[in-house]
């Protein structure tokens, strides 16, 4: 079960008896092995606060953390309570500036990992002012607390930077030029991380792959539909590089190991159209019901990139030992089929 508490009740998996983000308990750890001698870390010692980390990115790479937790704490903040496994939460509503300023004040983190925000660009649209409350003054609060204690800060941006109209892979050289509410709101987030704080900006593509926490994305409600032979539309004239949930994650934390300063785009290697994917999707899950090619234009009236495809050479070559694995059938199928070799497998194609 993942420790989703509100900050007040909050217990750890490792020391029940006091919250691990005071200060005093991230630079001096009990050590079990030394017979409960408190050991004095070095100045190395890091603390990862990662928003956003019951979200499917956040839940990822929380857990990637916990497998490597040598010299780290983590602390993952929320909003809800979820059941997946993958370290500490704490409940904090971060549209609330107070309770961001007490959170960062009382735990003090070395490394930030920014992902919470408004991550649809429907909701965006629908709601600009939360948008840029979350997008932009939250992580504007970040990146000043970065620049005054010299905390790394990581800054998720989007493919949907780009307006789309060039069939080219952008790279990081590239203006951004999106419209809409979410492109504009990440765009004024990278500015100001760029502006004021230490630390990177990463852009990431469409992300694929099962969650950590237990819940519904994209990904599992549309392998739940061609499961059950269901009729799953998807577009034929839009362009992403998909990447995998777990690849991404690993790229974002070997980033702030480095405490890379700069942008960097973070995508897979294979130009697809959503249609392309489901297919690939349908094979995994054996599935019999059709699939309806729509044009982009019908899925909504919320401004989208056709072409979003996003370069990651300089990934490559600032982080050479960096593996993003391809979109195949055989690594999806391996994916799925473990999955359902541990779960009953409407647990897992129904989240
Ligand atoms: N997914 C993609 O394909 C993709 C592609 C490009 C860029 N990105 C960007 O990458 C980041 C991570 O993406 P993701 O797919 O992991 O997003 P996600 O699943 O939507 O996760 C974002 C998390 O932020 C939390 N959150 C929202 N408002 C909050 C608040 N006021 N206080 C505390 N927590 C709050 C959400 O909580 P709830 O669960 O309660 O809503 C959610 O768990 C986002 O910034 C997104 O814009 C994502």
């Amino acid at each position: 079960m993942c420790h989703c508490h509100p900050p007040s009740e909050r217990l750890t998996s490792t020391t029940a008896h006091q919250p691990t983000y005071s200060r005093e308990g991230a630079e001096r750890v009990m050590d079990a092995a030394d017979g409960g001698v408190m050991k004095q870390y070095a100045s190395d010692y890091e603390r990862w606060l990662v928003t956003g980390a019951c979200g499917q990115l956040g839940a990822h790479i929380t857990s990637q953390l916990l497998q490597r937790s040598d010299h780290r704490e983590v602390l993952g903040v929320g909003r809800r309570r979820c059941a997946g496994s993958h370290g500490d939460v704490s409940l904090v509503d971060l549209s609330d500036k107070s309770k961001v300023a007490q959170l960062l004040e009382s735990y003090r983190p070395t490394h930030i990992v920014h992902l919470a925000g408004v991550s649809s660009p429907t909701i965006a649209e629908q709601n600009p002012q939360l948008a840029f409350r979350l997008n932009v003054s939250l992580t504007a609060q970040l990146a000043r607390f970065s620049r005054e204690t010299s905390a790394w800060l990581m800054f998720s941006s989007s493919d949907f930077v780009f307006r789309g109209d060039q069939a080219s892979l952008r790279t990081e050289e590239d203006i951004p030029d999106g419209i809409g509410s979410y492109a504009r709101t990440k765009v004024a987030g990278e500015r100001v991380v760029r502006k004021v704080a230490n630390g990177a900006v990463l852009r990431l593509s469409l992300m694929y792959g099962l969650p950590k926490c237990p819940r519904e994305t994209t990904f599992t409600h549309l392998l739940a539909q061609l499961a059950a032979d269901l009729p799953v539309r998807a577009c034929f004239d839009e362009y992403r590089t998909p990447v995998h949930l777990s690849d991404a994650a690993a790229v974002c934390i070997a980033v702030g190991q480095a405490r890379y300063g700069g942008m960097l785009h973070i995508a897979g290697r294979t130009l697809l159209t959503p249609l392309e994917m489901v297919t690939t999707y349908r094979d995994v899950v054996k599935g019999a019901g059709p699939i309806v090619p729509i044009p982009r234009a019908s899925l909504s009236s919320v401004p989208r990139p056709r072409h979003s495809g996003l370069c990651a050479a300089r990934l490559h070559s600032e982080f050479p030992d960096i593996h993003l694995r391809d979109f195949t059938y055989t690594s999806l199928k391996d994916e799925v089929g473990a999955a359902h070799a541990s779960d009953p497998p409407r647990a897992i194609v129904g989240r």
